[in-house]
This record gives structure tokens, sequence and C-alpha cells, in this order.
């Protein structure tokens, strides 16, 4: 007889596993649903999940693609230059900017992908990467796996939630390498203006640091703003890469479509990377992401007045139960202030406790978040009214 251990191997992880920031929003999503299962009618604006569904005539393009046996084979490596072209041409058409398919666009399995891979392919140990804070928390996972440092750049009201470069320490900068921007900005739902990113420009020439901005609210501004794309500064794909995803432009969250796009060593650079993890996507997502790219943009002109109309229902209801609150510029994120004595997770806690809404604590995006809370614009304008009221029947403002 063989001899058969039976006792299970002792697994450790590499240590790069442990260093992984904690996901704070897991937490609170089993709190949420611990409140449900409890019985209790919660309404969830925690969380950054858009709602409604994906437009009908992209979903009828996938199901007719899925039939197309070209597709059941594994896909080229980086993706089919058809969805590369469809995205050069929503740049040409949205923003004027020319992009190159072959050389100036990769495919990402989503936008959090793409962002945890710039990391990979750009930092060493010892070297700094700048990021936002209060921002969002898949900067930090890739900054921890490639054993690099980050330094944060708080983002206050006073400054319009945008950093201020001139505050950032010489040493830092000797040793920074990858920056990364978010605008239309999660949590403080901010834009920026082109001066700000010619200003990045120039900071980013002086000091070689590699810009990433992180567009995934690209299509939603509000009061006739849209938000300007980062390539449209001068010299901008010199010196960076922009990040486009489809999960919010058309809801299509849960398909995992998104773009690199600009700089060519940087995109080479990802392609080389993703070669070694993967095959792209299915080409029938393929197919169907170019038909949202190409086809009429009806649906993301609606979806933005969709936003509009839930922001300013929620606004009105803030102001009427006195939480004063300084307004969204874009996201379908609304930031709000902690009132006295709270902490963000304290007021999180007390409002599902006692209101069964729930909001993410502004500290789970950074110290800097501390003193306020993001809610979504992600359901019914009754419903984020009724969020509000429930609210308002706490009197704590
Ligand atoms: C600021 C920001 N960037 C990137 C993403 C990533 O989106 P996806 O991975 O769905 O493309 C999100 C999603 O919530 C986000 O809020």
């Amino acid at each position: 007889m063989p001899y058969v251990n039976e006792q299970s191997l002792n697994i450790t992880p590499a240590d790069r596993m442990n260093d992984l920031p904690t996901q704070f929003f897991a937490q609170l999503v089993k709190k949420c649903n611990a409140r449900i299962a409890e019985g209790h009618d919660v309404i969830n604006l925690g969380q950054g999940n858009p709602d409604l569904p994906t437009p009908p005539h992209i979903v009828a393009s996938m199901q007719a693609a899925a039939a197309n046996p070209q597709y059941h084979k594994y896909s080229p490596f980086t993706g089919y230059r058809f969805l590369k072209e469809a995205i050069a041409h929503r740049y040409k058409e949205d923003y004027n900017v020319d992009l190159d398919p072959d050389s100036e666009v990769a495919i990402l399995f989503g936008g959090k992908t793409g962002l945890v891979e710039l990391s990979q392919i750009l930092l060493n140990p010892g070297d700094v990467c700048l990021v936002p804070d209060p921002g969002y928390p898949d900067y930090w996972s890739g900054v921890v796996l490639s054993g690099a440092e980050m330094v944060m750049m708080p983002l206050t009201e006073a400054n319009h939630y945008l950093p201020k470069y001139e505050e950032l320490k010489e040493e830092e900068l000797r040793r920074a390498k990858l920056m990364f921007l978010n605008y239309p900005n999660n949590p403080t739902a901010a834009t920026a203006d082109s001066s700000f990113y010619e200003k990045t420009v120039q900071f980013a020439r002086e000091h070689q640091i590699v810009v990433a901005s992180d567009f995934a609210y690209g299509a939603i501004g509000f009061d006739g703003n849209r938000p300007i794309s980062f390539l449209e500064t001068p010299g901008a794909k010199e010196v960076g890469v922009e990040f486009y995803t489809l999960s919010k432009t058309y809801n299509m969250a849960g398909w995992r479509v998104a773009f690199a796009l600009g700089n060519k060593e940087i995109i080479r650079y990802i392609n080389l990377l993703q070669d070694h993890m993967y095959v792209s996507l299915f080409g029938a997502v393929q197919e169907a992401a170019a038909q949202a790219l190409t086809g009429p943009q009806d649906s993301v002109h609606a979806l933005c007045a969709t936003y509009e109309s839930r922001r300013k229902a929620m606004f009105e209801a803030l102001q009427r139960i006195g939480w004063q609150a300084r307004i969204s510029q874009g996201s379908f994120f609304a930031w709000l202030p902690v009132p006295r004595p709270y902490t963000s997770t304290e007021f999180a806690d007390l409002l599902l406790e006692k209101a069964n809404v729930v909001v993410a604590p502004g500290i789970g995006f950074g110290t800097y978040g501390e003193g306020y809370v993001r809610v979504g614009l992600l359901a019914e304008e009754a419903r984020l009214v009724e969020a509000i009221e429930r609210i308002g029947a706490l009197h704590l403002f």
C-alpha cells in the first residue's frame, strides 16, 4: 500500500497577499445583508454598482454574436481590431482626440484590471506612486502588489478636490514614477478643467511621472458641462494614459470591458503583460462593446439626464432636512459632510441601524475622506428622497 499523507498542506501565502489592503467595503456589504436578513427595508446607497440595465440594442448585439462560431475560438491576444477602432471612433467624436487603434489602444477586462496592471508594469520596490486621498481603493491594491510606496495627494473641499502639486516633497517627487488622477471623481463628485490638466502635463514632464487618468465617469457631467478627457490636453499622450470603461457609460459593469488609451510605450507594456495572463475577452462581448461605442448614443444622454434629475431630487431633499453639501459636478455620487460628533463609520452605522439606509463612510477612501460619507445616486428618485427623509427624521442637522 503506498503511503498516503492525508494531512493537508500548510498553505502560506506570499507576503504580497498579506500586504493587500483590507477590502473595507466587503464589511459594509456584510452589515447591509445582515440587516436585510433581519427583514428590514434597506435602501442601499453605499455601493457604486449602476442600477439600470444595459441598453437593449447592446444586449441584442451580444445575443446575436454569441451564436457566431468564430467567437467560440480564442480571440486574438490583444483583442479584435474592430473594437479598438470603435473606441478610437468614440474618442474622435466625443473629445476630438486621435488614437491609433493598433498602437494607442489596449483592451482590458474592466478598468479595475488595467489600473492594477499599470502599477505592475511601471513600479519597482522603492518607487513612489502618487495617489489621490480620498480615492478609489483599487489604486492602492496595484501599488501594494508592486511593492512600491504610496504618497497620498490630499483632495480637500478648499482645493476643489484637486491635488496641490506644489505641496509634494522634493524627495518624494524624485522617486515618484506614476500618479493616479480621477475626474469626474469617485468619491467626491468633483470635476477637473483644462487648466488643471495643462498644469498636470507640465508637472509630469518636469518630474518624469507617468499620469494615469481614470475616466470611469467620463460620460456623467451635470449642468451642461461635459467632462473633459485628459487626452484632450496638448502633450497628454507623451506623459500618460487614460482608462475608459463601458461599465458606467452603458451600464455594462458586469460585462468587464474597458480600455487603456494613449502613450504607445505604456500600451505596449500593458499588452505584453496581458499576453502572459489572458487571451482577450469573449469575441461576442467585443462585438457588443463595439456596437455600444459606434451605435446610437441616445441611451448615454438619457442616462446622464436620469442621474441629473436624481441629483436634483436628492439635493432638494437634503436642503429640506438642513443637510448642507456641495452639489455633485459629475459621477453618480454625492459627497456629504458628517455631522458632529460622529466619525464617518459611526455615522454610517447609525444610518443603517436607525434609518435602514446604507452610505459609504469616507474613511474607506483614505484619511482625507474622514468627515464625509459617499452616497450613490443609484436608486429611483422616490427611493433616494425616502432615504434622505428617513435620515431627516433622526434630527441630526
Ligand atoms: C473611480 C473608478 N475607477 C475605475 C472603476 C472600475 O470600473 P470597471 O472595473 O468596472 O471598469 C470604478 C468602478 O467602480 C471606479 O469607481
